[in-house]
């Protein structure tokens, strides 16, 4: 094993890593290096206590602890009701898009899973989700920007984060579709990290193919690093961006760079802001946003008992209602004094059935008894959360922004995202005053209009783009 070097040698042994050994015996030398080179960024010491923590009997006592000393969200900004309410929100409205125009917002869509629910076999922004043209998740972001960037005569940089999974085809697809108008040097593509899957029994490093690790991507929380590795923190600081506005790609009704999201996060002075709807009930399977201990935290549905999760407070309001949608505004100097000072956020476990092979390259079985043979192991952006010192809840319009494509069918599926974005362009129809069919479906480009007052707007003003009809419903797009 001469292409081996010794200390890499010695880590594999105290971590009784002896498919790895046997593995590196057999592979010839220009192989041997490789494979030692992606060993030396391992972090074994890391990885056994995670897989050892994972290994030990069920014991739920922190998470119920966490739970019982949780209290709702103290900072928060409801939906508006009152007319001061409002006041309040149009306010905000006003200082976000005031900070879009001055150029210090840039957008971040995570967009590296490998959306195993939804079994598409594409990177999850490829999907086709227009209810009436197909277009794609990608396309209905990317008219999102190029419409702000023009409202707003902005640059808005976007930053998309892909993975190992989805890089290559991400990047093809949006040139094959020129860049959908926006300018190629203001979009950004970089990919997060990964990690190795372990044998659930072992905890030793599963391998692919012989000479490769059986790698995933490092979760929606290897932004912080993937950001800091590519530069970008560096770069958006230098054009002078201090909000980063975090979407995930599969809610194509996000607001993308949400000036109210933006305003009451920069008037709060927070460092990491998160847009939260109610929760439909106390059963309902979504982290919640909580105050635990002075800090802002999520509690995932899985840690709560079904009495705790139907808890009120002393004003008889759910103590855990505030439903995390998973966008985000940090501010840019709290993800960067974040990587500065060395923090990773923490790793979760997550049992799956992985294809992997033995050293010499025998296929493994991916189940025993019934149990998945590897643990995967991923990092989530909210564990970002109890850093902040200054954090603000502001609660969205649940039938508006937020409708994830997750699974196949069912709940958040395809089918209930394109009901959605028919009902939400069916709605702004309605506001104009056009007649609208119940039994038709609809479909509205960011490009015509954000929201409902601008396609009202272009109704008064005779500039509405054409209706175009087809058999699948009414399209109301312009060319980009
Ligand atoms: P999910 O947690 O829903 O995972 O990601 P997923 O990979 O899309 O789907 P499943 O769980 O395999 O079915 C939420 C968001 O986080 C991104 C996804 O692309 C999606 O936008 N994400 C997730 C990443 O960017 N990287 C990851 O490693 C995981």
């Amino acid at each position: 094993m001469s292409s081996v070097p010794a200390k890499l040698l010695q880590t594999l042994q105290q971590h009784h890593q002896h498919r790895l050994l046997a593995c590196l015996q057999l592979l010839p030398p220009a192989q041997q290096m490789a494979l030692s080179a992606t060993l030396a960024d391992v972090d074994f010491d890391l990885l056994q206590a995670t897989w050892l923590s994972a290994s030990q009997p069920a014991d739920n006592h922190t998470s119920v602890d966490r739970a019982a000393l949780a209290q709702a969200p103290s900072r928060v900004v409801r939906q508006p009701v009152s007319a001061t309410d409002h006041q309040a929100w149009a306010l905000a409205r006003s200082i976000g898009e005031q900070a879009i125009s001055a150029g210090t917002v840039a957008v971040i869509t995570v967009a590296g899973g490998q959306g195993t629910r939804l079994g598409f076999e594409h990177p999850k922004g490829l999907f086709p989700i227009g209810p009436v043209t197909d277009r794609t998740l990608f396309q209905i972001f990317a008219e999102q920007v190029l419409a702000r960037r023009r409202r707003h005569r902005a640059d808005l940089p976007w930053c998309i984060m892909t993975s190992d999974a989805t890089h290559e085809e991400t990047v093809a697809f949006f040139q094959q579709h020129r860049y959908f108008g926006l300018t190629p040097d203001s979009l950004h593509f970089f990919r997060q990290g990964s990690l190795p899957a372990l044998d659930a029994a072992t905890g030793e490093l599963l391998l692919s193919a012989p000479g490769q690790l059986a790698l995933s991507p490092d979760g929606h929380g290897g932004l912080v690093t993937a950001l800091a590795r590519a530069g970008l923190l560096e770069l958006l600081q230098a054009q002078g961006v201090q909000h980063l506005y975090y979407h995930q790609v599969d809610n194509p009704t996000a607001i993308v760079a949400d000036p109210a999201l933006l305003g009451f996060h920069i008037q709060q002075q927070s460092q990491a802001t998160t847009c939260v709807v109610c929760k439909s009930s106390p059963t309902e399977r979504m982290g919640v946003l909580v105050d635990l201990q002075g800090r802002t935290e999520i509690i995932e549905y899985s840690e709560l008992t079904a009495e705790q999760a139907a808890g009120q407070d002393s004003n008889g309001q759910w103590i855990f209602w505030a439903g995390n949608t998973a966008i985000h505004v940090f501010d840019r100097q709290f993800l960067a004094s974040f990587c500065e000072a060395g923090r990773e956020l923490p790793l979760h476990i997550a049992r799956k059935n992985v294809p992997c092979v033995d050293e010499t390259g025998q296929p493994l079985p991916t189940a025993t008894d019934g149990q998945p043979n590897a643990i995967k192991l991923e990092r989530f952006i909210f564990d970002a959360l109890p850093a902040a010192t200054n954090t603000l809840i502001v609660e969205g319009d649940r039938q508006r922004e937020f409708n994830p494509v997750k699974n196949k069918s069912g709940s958040d599926s395809a089918d209930t995202c394109r009901a959605a974005l028919s009902r939400i362009a069916a709605e702004w129809l309605h506001a104009t005053g056009l007649p609208v069919d119940p039994q038709t479906r609809y479909e509205l480009s960011p490009l015509v209009a954000l929201d409902v007052a601008e396609l009202v707007n272009h109704h008064q003003q005779g500039t509405l783009p054409a209706i175009t009809r087809t058999t699948a419903g009414c399209i109301i797009a312009t060319a980009p």
